[in-house]
């Protein structure tokens, strides 16, 4: 049993100086979605209270924790003295929680819930302080675990203050720790700085913990999962085992990814069974796609809707407010933003759909462009229920195209269009018989004169 919901104290106070950033390290990205984010994310899952450290000047970092998790309470640590001191600037909120604590670095954004849920469990399994370890291939620049002969955890010690011996133990500290320990403040305010870097380290909590009567113990788990990011190498590499992460899972929901590799996606993308996703395809952020659609090679898929049984791409770009409904066809080179299209519409090649509705199995020919944009307004373009846009035509919004309506090819739309009706703006077609031979004899002549005369 837990004892009561966990406190998570959730430590974003670091500078972060290795990313060569203006933005906060926390506040970058993976998925699309901050590195702080991801770590609240999990936590929130687990149920329970968060509480975020932040360093001085970074209100940025503070407002994104609230918007993540509204209810989390932010506390400032006045300048950045170690680890231990970082847990105690959220003094208040421990005091006031009472029970379990556990603490999370927001620069190690892979953690998943079940890996926080082990710890809990050995808490409830008897011990007074469980530490998230790993086995780096290279435990450089680590806080080594010590443990004794029954494996239970004695100490924790920092590289820099380790000896040789303690340098060669491969088990190391993730920086996850879980405590349940009665006046955890009280214990955390006894640590002392006298180490090599002159920091509050909140590994000696362990050692004091235990000189005290208390249980130390270790979880262990994968190095990719509390992979720390530094710097931007490290950055791109949390973002290749995310995304490595979330294709498998989509795989095994039953999506088919010919080149899994070559897909992206975001943290909050959502893909139904049996949709098809070809090479090279890029999800940014709010898409949802329905069963059994294909999103064909290139496409790039952002803040959009895409219908059950759709076919999109190759080469297609959806902006956000694309909302697709079943059955649609997007072809090469068709940009959509903030449009809906009703089942069964097509447009296949190289057009422009923006701010607008498209009606059921209405179909949209080749260079389409809805021109929504004047330098100051945006306009929408309305299509009804089966009405053909013949090629190469230009709407000029705002437009009401009536439903079964038919547009001739090259025209330059400007007027509502009532249903059924036909609409073309060309002007006649001029044509001269014989035109062409003449023009060519004529011309072959005046070579040949031109030649004879130099
Ligand atoms: C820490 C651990 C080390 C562990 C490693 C795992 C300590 C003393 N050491 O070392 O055992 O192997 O993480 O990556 O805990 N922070 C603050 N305020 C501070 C100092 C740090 O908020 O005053 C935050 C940082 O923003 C970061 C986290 O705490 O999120 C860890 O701090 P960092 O300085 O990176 O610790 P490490 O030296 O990596
Ligand atoms: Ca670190």
């Amino acid at each position: 049993m837990s004892a009561s919901p966990t406190l998570f104290v959730v430590l974003a106070a670091g500078k972060g100086t290795r990313m060569k950033s203006s933005l906060p390290k926390v506040l970058h990205k993976i998925a699309g979605r901050t590195m702080l984010a991801h770590v609240l994310s999990a936590a929130q899952e687990l149920g329970g209270g968060i509480a975020v450290v932040v360093g001085p000047e970074m209100e940025t970092v503070a407002g994104e924790a609230i918007q993540a998790v509204p209810a989390a309470q932010v506390f400032l640590q006045p300048s950045p003295r170690g680890t231990a001191d970082a847990v105690l600037a959220a003094r208040t909120a421990i005091d006031q929680h009472g029970g379990d604590v556990i603490v999370l670095f927001a620069d190690t954004p892979l953690i998943r819930p079940e890996t926080v849920a082990r710890l809990q469990k050995s808490l409830d399994a008897g011990a007074d302080i469980a530490v998230l370890g790993f086995r780096p291939k290279d435990p450089a620049g680590y806080g080594r675990l010590l443990l004794d002969a029954n494996g239970a955890l004695l100490a924790i010690r920092e590289e820099r203050d380790a000896s040789d011996t303690e340098r060669r133990i491969g088990l190391c500290n993730s920086g996850v720790m879980a405590f349940r320990i009665p006046n955890l403040s009280s214990l955390l305010a006894r640590i002392g700085n006298s180490n090599a870097k002159g920091e509050y380290y909140l590994t000696d909590a362990v050692a004091l913990a235990r000189s005290e009567g208390h249980r130390a113990t270790v979880v262990e788990c994968d190095e990719e999962e509390v992979l720390g990011v530094n710097a931007r190498d490290q950055l791109a590499l949390a973002e290749a085992i995310w995304q490595r992460r979330a294709r498998l899972a989509f795989m095994q929901n039953g999506v088919t990814m010919i080149a899994p590799e070559t897909v992206w996606l975001s943290f909050d993308t959502r893909i139904a069974q049996d949709v098809l996703i070809e090479p090279n395809v890029v999800f940014g952020t709010g898409v949802s796609i329905e069963e059994g659609a294909k999103i064909l090679a290139f496409c790039h898929i952002e803040g959009a809707s895409i219908g059950r049984g759709a076919r999109v791409g190759p080469f297609a770009r959806f902006r956000p407010g694309a909302k697709l409904g079943p059955d649609v066809h997007i072809g090469n080179f068709v940009e959509v933003k903030n449009t809906t299209l009703g089942p069964g519409a097509k447009a296949n090649h190289l057009s422009y759909l923006g701010d607008g509705s498209v009606g059921a199995k209405a179909n949209i020919g080749a260079g389409t462009i809805f021109c929504n944009y004047d330098g100051f307004n945006k306009e929408k373009t309305e299509i009804g229920e089966g009405a053909f846009i013949g090629s190469n035509t230009s709407l000029v919004a705002p437009l009401k195209i009536g439903a079964g309506a038919y547009i001739g090819s090259g025209s330059v739309i400007t007027k509502d269009v009532s249903p059924g009706a036909l609409a073309l703006e060309r002007s006649p077609q001029d044509e001269r018989p014989g035109w062409a031979d003449k023009f060519r004899i004529l011309m072959s002549r005046r070579k040949a004169s031109q030649k004879s005369n130099s």
